[in-house]
């Protein structure tokens, strides 16, 4: 069994938090596709709260990889939208009782995402990254959330992805106002291939239809499924 298939089974029910069960086959081909590209790099996640994707995304992380885990945690004055009230203590017993039993190794940086400066998102990639596998899920606000997917973008890996939460979920709408303002105000360098369960995920222009053909080719034929356009691009919606 893969590593990750006995964390979906046995850790993910007793960690609190937001993962949709129906991410776990995306999160493997994707894994599998990088993989088969020769792609490397590391992961990271921008609002961890108890770490029950992070854990998930380290069972991804190569033997040594490195996992790095972005959040306010208890200095909740600068989580101004209360989407989740991060516990680094919480997070690291997580870690201890269903992290992977390869070594990989582990940096959580306490801070407000949006206040990390152009030095420390430098030291970031050099030190931690790049990455393959980078996910977004901190303050929702459309400022917040532009920030972080840039911030995402900068520190990616040829061939990563960045997988973003809460998209098209009403009670996030600033989510949505920042993808939208994403595509239409930067220039962006990843485009979104597969949106499942309110996550939407993306990577560069260069990759974007290995990802693409490989959801489309493992995934399409669901009942589930359809090839969409959004913000412009071609991705494959898995809804409801
Ligand atoms: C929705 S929770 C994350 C859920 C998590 N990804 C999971 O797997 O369950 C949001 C997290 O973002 C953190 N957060 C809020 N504002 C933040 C900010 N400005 N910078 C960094 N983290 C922030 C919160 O402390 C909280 O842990």
């Amino acid at each position: 069994m893969h590593d990750i298939d006995a964390y979906w089974q046995d850790g993910l029910p007793n960690i609190e938090g937001w993962v949709n069960e129906r991410w776990l086959p995306h999160l493997k081909l994707i894994d599998q596709v990088q993989n088969d590209l020769g792609i490397a790099g590391h992961v990271a996640e921008i609002g961890v709260f108890h770490g029950k994707l992070l854990i998930a995304l380290a069972h991804l992380a190569q033997p040594g990889g490195k996992v790095t885990a972005i959040d306010v945690f208890d200095d909740q004055l600068r989580n101004i939208d209360g989407a989740g009230v991060g516990s680094l203590e919480q997070l690291q017993a997580n870690i201890q009782s269903y992290g992977p039993d390869h070594k990989v190794s582990y940096a959580f940086i306490k801070n407000d995402s949006t206040a990390l400066t152009c030095a420390e998102k430098v030291d970031l990639v050099r030190n931690r990254g790049p990455f393959r596998l980078f996910s977004v899920d901190g303050c929702h606000t459309a400022e917040h959330t532009l920030s972080d997917l840039l911030t995402a973008q900068d520190c990616l890996a040829p061939g990563g992805v960045v997988l973003l939460d809460d998209v098209f979920q009403p009670h996030w709408p600033g989510v949505t106002e920042a993808v939208a303002l994403f595509h239409g105000r930067c220039v962006p360098r990843i485009k979104p291939f597969l949106y499942c369960a309110h996550k939407m995920f993306f990577a560069g222009h260069g990759w974007h239809a290995d990802f693409l053909r490989a959801c489309t080719d493992r995934f399409g034929r669901q009942a589930d499924a359809k090839m969409t356009e959004m913000f412009g691009h071609r991705v494959l919606s898995i809804f409801p």
